[in-house]
């Protein structure tokens, strides 16, 4: 009995017809189709658009943010800043010696001031802060000089599909700046978003764009801002930590006990593991707590499972590209990517921490240790023997093959 099956056969059979029909049209468009892209194409006039690839900005001004930080204006040589959402960030190529490198800095202007007649980004940088290039934006950046930035990068920033219309800002040192581009856009109007900052200091001289949160709260009634104080005798507001208690007042205040709001939290790598204890022990759930990108620590010590015995041991890589081979020196304390920076190899980093994918590399031997902080590799690769250059640190001897820039 197969009348039914084979009518059911025959259908497969005309539809795998078809399809071998559609691949023969598709090989012979791809035969005589140009190399060029298509001039005047809008879907790639779009594509480019909004990802322009590293671009020229003139840096316009430079102002304090705090004792500690400064705030930098970059307007663009050719007219236009990407489109970006409050909370990515930008990429800058620093030339150091022989060196490329690439250093992240999240945006701390709002979007709509990229979109002004004269259009602008800022970034606010803390000093001495001992990461990779530690000080090169205070000692070697002025106004009027030209350098060339990338952006839009990252995930981090309120989506309304995905996070809750109330969120509470968990923030820590200079992890404030996403959160003064969510609170200006907020008070622009064009961000439609209930925001309460819980800001964590030492003492109110290290607040970061103090001022610029105060305007955004004074103007605005959806953005509050809580600044907390471990160790300011004068302080008069909070004061300690960023603790549960603190949290739990404050969201239920936000939207009552039982209210849906989303938890986005930057800063320190100690701060971090304090407010994901505090996530798990006010039970919310994992889709509504996001954590911006976090740069591996320059103090390996802090990553939980660095082999401590390796410290100040120095292993040989040999990097494959294309049809170069180099051999080249990599301490155990610093990831795989630093090595090759060091040595003049380019690598295209981008967050350098382990999560957007651009450093991904392949181990062809060697055993290497990577950071569980920010791993976002995916699994497949993970079995392949793929890592990401930036969060991955030499045990022994490598041989790796890096992409090709
Ligand atoms: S730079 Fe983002 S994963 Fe390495």
């Amino acid at each position: 009995m197969i009348g039914k099956g084979s009518l059911k056969v025959k259908g497969f059979l005309k539809d795998v017809g078809g399809a071998s029909r559609v691949t023969k049209m598709r090989r012979e468009l791809i035969q005589n189709a140009s190399a060029q892209p298509k001039p005047g194409d809008p879907i790639r006039a779009l594509a480019d658009a909004l990802h322009p690839g590293p671009q020229e900005f003139c840096v316009t001004q430079i102002r304090e943010a705090s004792p500690t930080s400064k705030t930098f204006r970059f307007e663009p040589v050719n007219g236009h800043v990407p489109v970006f959402q409050a909370g990515q960030y930008a990429n800058f190529y620093l030339t150091i010696g022989q060196s490329v490198l690439t250093r992240p800095y999240t945006i701390s202007s709002a979007p709509f001031e990229a979109r002004l007649e004269k259009p602008y980004f800022e970034v606010t940088i803390r000093g001495n802060v001992p990461y990779l290039v530690p000080d090169y934006f205070f000692e070697h950046v002025h106004e009027g000089d030209t350098i060339t930035a990338s952006l839009p990068f990252g995930t981090f920033y309120y989506e309304p599909l995905r996070d809750a219309g109330k969120a509470i800002a968990l923030a820590g040192g200079s992890g404030i700046t996403p959160f003064v581009s969510m609170a200006k856009e907020i008070t622009k109007g064009t961000l439609d978003l209930d925001l309460t900052i819980l800001y964590g200091s030492v003492k109110h001289t290290d607040i970061v764009c103090g001022e610029e949160l105060a305007a955004a709260a004074e103007a605005c009634p959806r953005v509050k801002v809580v600044n907390i104080m471990s160790d300011d005798g004068d302080w008069e507001g909070e004061k300690g930590f960023v603790t549960t208690e603190l949290i739990r007042k404050y969201a239920s205040e936000l939207c009552g006990e039982d209210g849906d709001v989303s938890y986005f939290f930057c800063g320190p790598l100690a701060m971090f593991r304090a407010v994901s204890k505090s996530m798990e022990e006010l039970h919310v759930p994992a889709r509504r707590f996001r954590h911006d990108v976090m740069a591996q620590p320059s103090n390996v010590r802090q990553i939980p499972g660095f082999p401590e015995e390796l410290i100040g041991t120095t292993f040989q890589i040999t990097v494959k590209r294309g049809i170069h081979e180099d051999v080249i020196p990599a301490k155990a304390d610093e990831p795989v990517a630093m090595a090759l920076e060091r040595a003049g190899i380019p690598i295209d980093a981008h967050c350098r921490g382990g999560e957007c994918g651009f450093c991904r590399s392949q181990l062809l031997s060697g055993d290497i240790f990577v950071s569980p902080i920010g791993d976002g590799r995916r699994a497949m690769d993970k079995e392949m023997g793929w890592f990401h250059a930036c969060s991955a640190y030499p045990v022994s001897d490598l041989t790796v093959k890096i992409p090709i820039l």
